[in-house]
């Protein structure tokens, strides 16, 4: 296969489209009382992780995907189904979870599933079982976090660790953030808290040390490379600000331990092997919360928390691998964003959970997603001629209602979107109250997007509402249209029953991990490198030398810098003046 486009079912689908662009939804509801059941699935899903009897956690979780709110028929998701047949999406799968080196541009496979595998079944990176060295790190961020919560793991002065700072950035950091808040409920923050610090701004590092003290502090450096020069740099200016108080470096031991594959570096760093938490080249930085990276959640909800988060990954693996295409969640909510994403012409999907826990669910899945398929040239080196991954934006609701729904509901766009929400809240307080008044707010905005309102129904809302009903007819008909909702806006809604707990959030984020996949299958790219960073990157390595100045320099002594366009000259220039000023 080169382009996507020339597949058969593309083509049907292509045509399909010229019927479908006149789909109303109320129309597809009116017409189907079966539509409900039709494009909607149940699933349940549980494991026990076989080696932790006393893990007493749920191992169990439910999702309602409702998809129906689509504007599709049954053809569409036959001939979608076929394009995923036809694109091989089974096969490649089978690769996937086979250790096959499938991210060909950086010659590894992509293996993240086996991270989570918590049996024994062997599960090969270009035949190398990697089953065991998965669970050696394992025991060994269990006993670390274990040391960590209980106090046995002092500080230099015999203190105990209250604050953890993990340093990382993008996938080093991103899977962390997000789990740890989504997790919050679970942790005891009085007496331990975490901390992220990802930006080369020293803004960041500065705030974040200023609640923090040395001999408390315990610094995570989270770097697969260990070469990546914003975590490099604030690691560094971490380490200087730990010596400044604790002198010797025969300490650093206590407060620094490395996350990374790369042993050298983090040796020539200081941190001494022991204090390294292994993954291998084969997890790729935006799905690898799942190894060593997610030191940072074991510790802050502790281990069995964080396995538990792991199984529910691993069920949810199971279910991708071994379910037909049209009861498969993953394949299902893939194959409703590639009907927008090409056929459409969608360019964004919006991710809105209503779960204030999953209030960085969207940043998360911006690099999940974006960096995985914003691609345009296919497997075989062919520029693409359609759409490749959508821009993925979104924030929880009800707050997104108050800033961008007013766009989603009026605005000139198609932007497909996913509501999830969760059937029981973790603080049913006043009654739980928040929870139906949240809960009524996930059913209806979907439901108003589908609905819309019509001429029709604003004037009569108009003329029996007593403030207008005085207007003229003028009047009246220079307003309508303002009022008007046209409706017919596609969503999905997710529904996890019963809590978000770890098992329920690990199932989630693996659902929406195997969707990137299947999508990047789909539109035949390599979803698992990233290229597209290195540009800016290397451009940055130029111009850093180009900043410095001396003491001596002057507004009128200093050279102008001339090596670039005129306007990034202009920019350099501008800055290098306001530093000597
Ligand atoms: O942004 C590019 C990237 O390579 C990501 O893929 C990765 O998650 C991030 O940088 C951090 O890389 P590292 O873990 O090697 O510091």
């Amino acid at each position: 296969m080169v382009l996507s486009s020339d597949l058969a079912a593309w083509k049907k689908l292509q045509a399909h489209y010229e019927a479908a662009k006149h789909y109303q939804l109320t129309d597809l509801f009116a017409k189907d009382p079966e539509r409900f059941s039709t494009f909607s699935r149940e699933l349940h899903l549980d494991f026990k992780p076989p080696h932790s009897p006393t893990n007493t956690n749920p191992h169990e979780t439910n999702f309602l995907l409702d998809f129906s709110k689509n504007l599709i028929v049954p053809e569409t998701m036959s001939l979608l189904l076929d394009l995923a047949r036809e694109a091989k999406v089974e096969e490649w799968r089978e690769k996937m979870f086979a250790g096959e080196p499938i991210n060909f541009t950086e010659h590894r496979s992509v293996l993240h599933v086996a991270l989570r595998n918590l049996t024994d079944t062997p599960m090969y990176s270009e035949g190398h079982n990697v089953t065991p060295d998965v669970h050696a790190v394992l025991q060994h961020m269990r006993e670390t976090s274990d040391a960590i919560r209980s106090g046995e793991w002092r500080g230099y002065t015999g203190e105990r660790i209250t604050d953890v700072v993990n340093i990382g950035i993008g996938g080093s950091d991103l899977g962390p953030v997000m789990v740890t808040q989504a997790l919050a409920k679970y942790a005891n923050p009085e007496k331990l808290r975490v901390h992220f610090v990802s930006n080369v701004d020293g803004t960041h590092l500065a705030e974040t040390l200023r609640s923090c003290q040395q001999a408390s502090t315990l610094f995570i450096i989270a770097s697969k490379t260990f070469t990546t020069q914003e975590t490099i740099t604030n690691a560094q200016s971490a380490r200087a600000w730990f010596l400044d108080e604790a002198k010797d470096e025969s300490h650093i031991a206590k407060h620094f331990v490395a996350l990374s594959t790369n042993t050298a570096k983090v040796t020539e760093f200081g941190i001494s092997p022991e204090n390294m938490f292994q993954f291998w080249d084969w997890v790729g930085g935006r799905y690898s919360l799942w190894s060593a990276i997610g030191l940072s959640i074991a510790i802050y909800v502790g281990f069995d928390q964080f396995e538990s988060l792991l199984a529910g990954a691993h069920a949810m693996d199971r279910h991708f691998r071994s379910t037909p295409l049209e009861e498969n969640l993953p394949v299902l909510l893939a194959l409703v964003g590639v009907w927008y994403n090409d056929f459409w012409g969608a360019q964004t999907q919006a991710l809105l959970p209503y779960d204030q826990y999953l209030s960085r669910f969207a940043a998360y899945f911006q690099q999940g997603d974006m960096e995985s398929n914003g691609k345009f040239v296919t497997r075989d080196a062919k520029e693409v001629n359609y759409q490749t991954g959508p821009i993925i934006w979104g924030e929880p609701g009800t707050n997104g209602q108050h800033a961008f729904y007013q766009l989603i509901h009026q605005g000139t766009k198609m932007i497909p979107a996913d509501f999830i929400a969760t059937t029981h809240s973790l603080n049913p307080i006043s009654n739980n109250v928040h929870h139906d008044i949240l809960l009524s707010n996930f059913f209806a905005q979907p439901e108003a997007l589908m609905r819309g309102k019509s001429a029709e129904q604003v004037y009569s809302e108009l003329k029996s509402d007593p403030t207008s009903a005085k207007w003229s007819d003028a009047e009246v008909q220079n307003i309508l249209p303002h009022k008007v909702f046209k409706g017919n806006r596609p969503t999905n809604s997710l529904l996890i029953d019963p809590v978000l707990h770890p098992f329920a959030l690990g199932s989630l984020i693996a659902l929406y991990e195997h969707k990137i996949f299947v999508q990047g299958i789909i539109w035949n790219i390599n979803s698992f490198d990233q290229w597209g960073v290195e540009l800016g990157k290397q451009l940055a390595k130029k111009i850093l030398p180009e900043l410095q100045t001396s003491s001596q320099d002057t507004a009128e002594s200093l050279a102008a810098v001339n090596s670039h366009d005129t306007s990034t000259n202009g920019l350099i220039n501008y800055y290098r003046q306001a530093k000597v000023r």
